[in-house]
Parts: C-alpha cells; structure tokens; sequence
C-alpha cells in the first residue's frame, strides 16, 4: 500500500495555531498541488462550524467525521492538506497518513502559539480555560505522536514565507 515519496500527499500537523493553514495554502501554490483544510472539510460536510459540531454534538461525533473526511482526502489525489491539530491522535488517520503521505510537524513554542490563537475565537477546546495551560497538557498528550511524522519543523517566530520554505527543503 505504500506509495513513492514524489506521489504522497503532504499532511501538515500540529497545534493549532502553528499556521498549518496559512502555511499549507502557500506550500500547496508553491508546489503546484491542490490544498485542503481539514476543518473546513469537515464544516463543508456538516453545515456548520467546528464550534459549533462541538457545541452540539460533542467532540465524539467531530473526531468520528474528521476520521472520514481525512481518510476521504488522503485516499485521493495527491494534494497538501492541513489537518486539525487532534486529527493524527485517531489511529486509522494515522495509518492512512504513514501509507499516503509525507507528514510534516509544523513546531513552534507555546507562548507564540498562545499569541496566535489569542487573535481569533474559534478554537473549542481552549474557549473559556487558560490557553497556556490547556496547551501544555494537549502539548504533553500530542507531541509524541506529533514527533512520529516524517519531517519536524521549527516554525515559531518565523514568517510564513520562511515555514514554507523549511517545509521544501525538508521534503
Ligand atoms: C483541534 C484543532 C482545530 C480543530 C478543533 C480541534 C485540536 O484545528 O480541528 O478545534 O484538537 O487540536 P486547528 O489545529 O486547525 O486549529
């Protein structure tokens, strides 16, 4: 099942905040491939929000589609996806990833994180709580399942432009 290194996707993964997005968007032009967001993916598929699958759903029933719809883009063409920063945590995706993709941990240290996330509200597990703390525990439960993917990349302070960049080099 597994596929040349030059046919993979490229899965972008990390804590929120990283810019896996932003960075993704970019890296996609730069490399000519088409892009995906895996929460837009998955608000696209449900009609909603993220906060708002959350709200009303609970995070089950979000991890339970965010599985299907990375399966879905990682079992298609070859493209740049950004992940969410919970979706390599699910065992299937993590295996979909490791047989289809190149997986890069976009890495940056948590109180540039904090200061990013801080600019917008969209982020339900961190609504209401103490955003440096909540990241350190989600830091502490992720980052060795981050540290299997096949590239790290320190991303913090940088601009994107440079993130982009160490993502091509490190391909
Ligand atoms: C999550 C990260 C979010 C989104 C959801 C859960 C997580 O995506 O999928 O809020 O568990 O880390 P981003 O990493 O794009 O913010």
């Amino acid at each position: 099942e597994a596929i040349p290194v030059h046919q993979r996707s490229i899965a972008l993964v990390g804590l929120m905040g990283v810019g896996k997005s932003t960075v993704g968007r970019r890296l996609a032009k730069r490399l000519d491939l088409p892009f995906a967001d895996g929460d837009i993916e998955i608000e696209d598929a449900a009609g909603m929000t993220v906060s708002d699958i959350f709200a009303s759903m609970g995070e089950g029933e979000f991890r339970a589609g965010e599985a299907r719809v990375m399966r879905r883009l990682l079992e298609g063409p070859r493209l740049v996806l950004a992940t969410g920063g919970g979706a390599m945590l699910n065992p299937n995706t993590r295996a979909v990833m490791k047989a289809r993709a190149v997986t890069v941990w976009m890495r940056a240290d948590l109180e540039t994180i904090v200061e990013r996330v801080q600019r917008r509200d969209t982020r339900p597990l961190l609504r209401g709580k103490d955003p440096l703390q909540t990241l350190k525990t989600l830091a502490e439960a992720r980052y060795p399942i981050y540290g299997e993917a096949d590239v790290v990349v320190d991303v913090a302070g940088g601009a994107h432009a440079q993130a982009v960049e160490a993502i091509v080099r490190a391909l």
